[in-house]
């Protein structure tokens, strides 16, 4: 199974890109190839319906065209999505055929706040749900991830890590059985 994560801010030090890293190596160990992109991956111009696809959204087009599902590792801006994250499924939905349709999505998020980025996770379940993608129902939120991240993007507190391992599971599950409908 391949899988594709997707996310963190554009800064080198986002706690969400650490988390990202450790989302990615968990799920590894769980048996599925991962494919991170993030940074300069999603550094695309923005959306302009005059100019031909960028390379890094026809990058992105293909890795999310061969996978079974997909995890959104999202920072939260002013209770939503940052843009770069916005602009890049924007320009994938442009896109035919559609990737997102019936894909199953992960949604994680990491803020130092105390909601843990669950309202930008809201936000994502509207755009997702307007792009046919299948939001697992339980998201991972890292609220306070700036003292309980480790530099590795390890979870620090055991509730953190329960959720993780348990929303992991869910998703590989949700993602083979939709995988084996075709
Ligand atoms: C423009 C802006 C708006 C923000 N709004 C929120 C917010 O609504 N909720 C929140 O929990 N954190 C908010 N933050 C703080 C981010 O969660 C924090 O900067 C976090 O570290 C960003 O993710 P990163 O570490 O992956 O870069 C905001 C940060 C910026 C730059």
């Amino acid at each position: 199974m391949k899988i594709v994560a997707m996310g963190g801010s554009l800064r080198k030090d986002s706690l969400n890109l650490k988390l990202l890293g450790h989302l990615a190596r968990c799920l590894e160990a769980l048996g599925p190839q991962v494919r991170s992109l993030s940074g300069d991956d999603l550094r695309i111009p923005l959306y302009d319906a005059d100019l031909a696809a960028p390379h890094e959204a026809v990058a992105l087009h293909a890795a999310l065209a061969e996978c079974q599902g997909l995890v959104i590792v999202s920072p939260e801006y002013n209770a939503g999505i940052p843009p770069h994250l916005k602009n890049a499924v924007d320009w994938v939905s442009t896109m035919t055929p559609s990737p997102f349709k019936g894909l199953p999505v992960l949604l994680a998020s990491a803020s130092p706040g105390a909601f843990g980025g669950a309202r930008a996770q809201m936000q994502w379940r509207a755009t997702l749900a307007n792009l046919g993608a299948f939001a697992l129902p339980g998201g991972i939120t890292v609220p306070l991830a700036d003292r309980n991240l480790a530099p590795d993007g390890t979870p620090g507190d055991p509730r953190t890590a329960g959720e993780i391992g348990k929303a992991l599971k869910a998703f590989l599950d949700f993602a083979t059985r939709m995988d084996e409908r075709g």
